[in-house]
């Protein structure tokens, strides 16, 4: 077990280059598997979460190839959907994508139920819905889903999404474009990596129109052939770093993004008095002056991104006066709280409201990383408190950011990775 040591207090300097997008590279690895032939995927993040998959796309028979760090080669043409790794599919949220994946090809799919970064209930029954309205058989049972699609292949339908839903938009989008005629997708979800799933996919031969928009429509194709794809960048990891000098001070050039993705961080980060300045592919953000409060409501893309929810909370918990955060999407995104407590932040939660008082300063504490995103906002508070800041269960961390220590090192930040056999302080005791 690995923790972070986090000494706060140093203003962030320097440039820092984004990955390719979490969200994007776990649905579109899956995806590989409906194409018979090579696919070339580049700016593939070297997190866990891909690693993982690309595991149990190996433990389902693909050839896996690393070409480089962030590169890889994906021939899925001799896969069976037999057996496949369940231990390792348990562990992630994302291989429920295989679903629509092993569906789409195959025409039965039989995978466990999801896992992931646990903040309530996450359900499943918009896929279920989705695959079911495509012809499709399914049964939950023992945490397994087992889907067969009757008559062998899928056949297209008419699809109203009763929640806006990633996930759900995207494994009907993978089953719908192998199944036979139309399908169209409404109240779909309009995320930057659902446009990228559907760019994935057309390049491999599929036709997807209207991703990005409310109403998807798919006409079904027989096969899916090899091609070269690059991932987006990944708008929240780039938002995570945009908070981070929000929070420590300094300036920082963010690279390699779309800035169009950030435009609902970067307007939040500026009613705080962050300067944030946009270029073709990259942002500068500034922040020289003390913060301001200010309000935030998580919302489906366009709106403010729930992804981005802990790390703005850690932010404003120094700014000045009170903040209002209402969280739209999660039902219980907020246990993360509590850490940042520890370290000083004056917060109350009701429900999905957070009420923070900003305070003067943070103090480093040892502190835990709840999930990815609660991970990175104790990252964040540990890198602007007065202090030693221990956090431990990075594993959530590495989840899905990449190199979040070199990355912040080069930017300056007094972070390292340490073993756990050096004893982080006890906790205070608060009462
Ligand atoms: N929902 C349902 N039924 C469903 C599916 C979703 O009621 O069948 C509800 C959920 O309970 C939630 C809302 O709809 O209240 C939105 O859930 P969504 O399906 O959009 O979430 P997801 O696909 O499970 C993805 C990301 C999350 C991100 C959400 C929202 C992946 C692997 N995960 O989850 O990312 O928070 O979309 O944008 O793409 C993260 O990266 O830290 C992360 C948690």
């Amino acid at each position: 077990m690995e923790k972070y040591r986090i000494i706060g207090g140093k203003p962030l300097y320097g440039e820092v280059e984004i990955s390719g997008a979490k969200n994007a590279a776990v649905a579109i690895i899956p995806a590989a598997l409906m194409v018979e032939g090579v696919c070339r995927i580049e700016n593939v993040p070297e997190i866990s979460d891909t690693d993982m998959l690309l595991t149990i796309l190996s433990h389902l028979g693909a050839k896996c190839r690393m070409l480089n760090k962030s590169t890889v080669e994906i021939d899925c043409t001799r896969v069976q959907i037999n057996e496949a790794p369940y231990d390792l599919m348990r562990k992630i949220r994302a291989s429920y994508y295989l679903i629509g994946a092993m569906l789409g090809r195959f025409g039965r799919a039989k995978t466990t139920m999801p896992g992931g970064c646990n903040f309530g209930v996450r359900p499943i029954d918009q896929h279920i819905k989705g695959m079911t309205a495509l012809g499709a058989d399914v049964e939950v049972s023992g945490g397994f889903v087992f889907a067969t699609a009757r008559g062998g292949r899928l056949k297209g339908a008419e699809i109203y999404l009763d929640k806006v839903s990633v996930g759900a938009t995207m494994n009907v989008m993978l089953a719908a474009c192998m199944a036979e005629g139309r399908t169209v997708i409404d109240n779909a979800a309009r995320e930057p990596h659902i446009v990228d799933l559907a760019n994935f996919l057309n390049s491999m031969g599929a036709d997807i129109r209207g991703a990005g928009t409310d109403s998807i429509r798919i006409n079904g194709v027989r096969k899916l052939h090899g091609g070269s794809y690059t991932i987006i960048p990944d708008q929240i990891e780039a938002g995570t770093y945009m908070a981070a000098v929000a929070a420590a001070g300094g300036e920082i050039r963010v690279s390699n993004v779309i800035p169009k993705h950030l435009d609902c961080i970067s307007a939040k980060l500026r009613e705080m008095g962050v300067e944030v300045e946009e270029d073709e592919d990259s942002v500068v953000v500034r922040r020289m002056r003390p913060l301001r409060r200010t309000n935030i409501k998580t919302q489906p893309y366009p709106g403010f991104p729930t992804d981005m929810q802990p790390q703005l909370c850690a932010v404003l918990s120094t700014a000045q006066g009170t903040s209002v955060i209402t969280e739209g999407v999660w039902d219980n995104r907020y246990k993360y709280v509590n850490e940042l407590r520890k370290m000083g932040a004056q917060i109350q939660v009701d429900g999905k409201t957070a009420i923070v008082e900003g305070v003067d300063r943070l103090t480093g504490a040892p502190v835990a990383a709840c999930d990815l995103r609660a991970g990175a906002a104790v990252v964040i508070a540990g890198l602007c408190a007065e202090g030693e800041t221990w956090v431990e269960d990075i594993q959530y961390i590495e989840r899905g950011y990449q190199d979040l220590v070199g990355k912040l090192r080069a930017l300056g930040a007094d972070i390292e990775l340490v073993e756990e056999d050096i004893p982080a302080p006890a906790m205070p005791q608060i009462c």
